[in-house]
């Protein structure tokens, strides 16, 4: 059986398992033991352009590329405990500016995880899509965001005065790379996207029909969250004290900083962090006290002590899409059956 084989197969029973526990959770409740299911690894937080919509323009974090051997000691401790979940490379930066991080993916892939790398594809030159492709990497996510350069370079803006743009060399990249997936058989499985906002969505059609006819695997469109402000800012929730809906990300997903920190939920601005895996190690930090509190938090719908902590649910969208309790199990086995295909293709 293949190394791709191996790792998909470890992948989807530790999300079919994680799947049936957490069904259990949230229909029964009791203490909350289960092993998140995606981990996000940020393997720098450098990044080459300016994207109005990331947060990355409030990052208050020192820019910092995780070094291989602290990557080394996250992958040894989840194959140390038997834990496989999908691991994606990505965060407040572009994984491609990491210059291990080819090396990360090829350790992670000797232990048959699943790994993901969700990219601006600025940088993908030939030599970076055959070491890609020599990695094993399973999965690619281009963010392309328009198919008309005008919008694109109005989104993806170079850092800096002497880059204008870099909508030709992407779109030669990502074509590129499909072209030579397909032909190697690589069977890296492509997904394209495009963060949906006012600015280009009415754009959406022409970006599916372009995309389409281009082999890749999947085409996203997800809408634009609001986490850190910047003009997204929207208080969706209410100001009596009590969240509106409570979301599961504390629950399902795990993000590592490149500086090893934890933060409660997805939100890569690392306002307030559980703990540094370079410290204590993953486990602990995720069955800790501080990611109890949280959940507990926003179980009971408990506003004020997330507040408090400077976690802003309920100024964010990220739980939107079925990532609320109360909407659970509205679309699960769709969302579910999704997930599984996407690892298994
Ligand atoms: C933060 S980026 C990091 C990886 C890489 N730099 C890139 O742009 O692909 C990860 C993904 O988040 C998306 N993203 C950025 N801001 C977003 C927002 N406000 N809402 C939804 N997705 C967003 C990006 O388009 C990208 O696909
Ligand atoms: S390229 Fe990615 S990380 Fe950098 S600003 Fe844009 S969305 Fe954020």
């Amino acid at each position: 059986m293949s190394r791709h084989s191996q790792a998909q197969i470890k992948t989807v029973s530790h999300f079919l398992e994680s799947e049936i526990d957490f069904t259990r959770f949230v229909l029964t409740g009791g203490e909350f033991c289960i092993f998140p299911q995606h981990v996000y690894i940020e393997s720098t937080n450098a990044c080459n352009l300016q994207c109005p919509m990331c947060s990355r323009g409030d990052m208050k974090r020192d820019v910092k590329t995780m070094t291989h051997e602290n990557f080394v000691r996250i992958i040894d401790e989840f194959y140390a405990l038997g834990f496989f979940p999908r691991i994606t490379i990505t965060g407040i930066g572009e994984p491609l500016i990491d210059p291990s991080l080819v090396e990360k993916i090829s350790y992670a892939k000797k232990f048959n995880f699943h790994v993901s790398v969700i990219t601006n594809a600025t940088l993908l030159d030939e030599k970076t899509s055959q070491a890609l492709f020599k990695s094993g990497l399973d999965r690619i996510q281009f963010s392309f965001d328009s198919i008309e350069k005008e919008t694109y370079d109005r989104i993806r803006i170079p850092v800096g005065v002497q880059k204008k743009s870099y909508y030709e060399e992407t779109l030669k990249n990502i074509l590129h790379f499909i072209d030579i997936n397909k032909s190697l058989g690589q069977g890296t499985f492509v997904s394209i996207s495009s963060v949906q906002m006012d600015i280009n969505k009415n754009e959406s059609e022409a970006f599916t029909k372009f995309w389409s006819g281009k082999g890749v695997d999947n085409i996203y469109l997800p809408h634009a969250y609001t986490r850190a402000g910047k003009g997204f800012e929207k208080d969706r929730m209410s100001d009596d004290g009590e969240l509106s809906a409570s979301c599961l990300l504390p629950f399902k997903i795990l993000v590592i900083l490149s500086n090893g920190d934890i933060p409660v939920c997805g939100s890569t601005s690392g306002d307030y962090c559980a703990g540094n895996a370079f410290d204590s190690g993953v486990k602990d930090v995720w069955f800790g006290e501080k990611f109890k509190q949280v959940r507990e938090a926003i179980i009971k719908k408990n506003k004020g002590l997330l507040v408090s902590h400077n976690i802003m649910c309920h100024k964010c969208t990220a739980w939107e899409g079925g990532l609320a309790f109360e909407n659970y199990f509205d679309g699960c086995k769709e969302r579910n059956q999704k997930i599984v295909e996407c690892i298994l293709t």
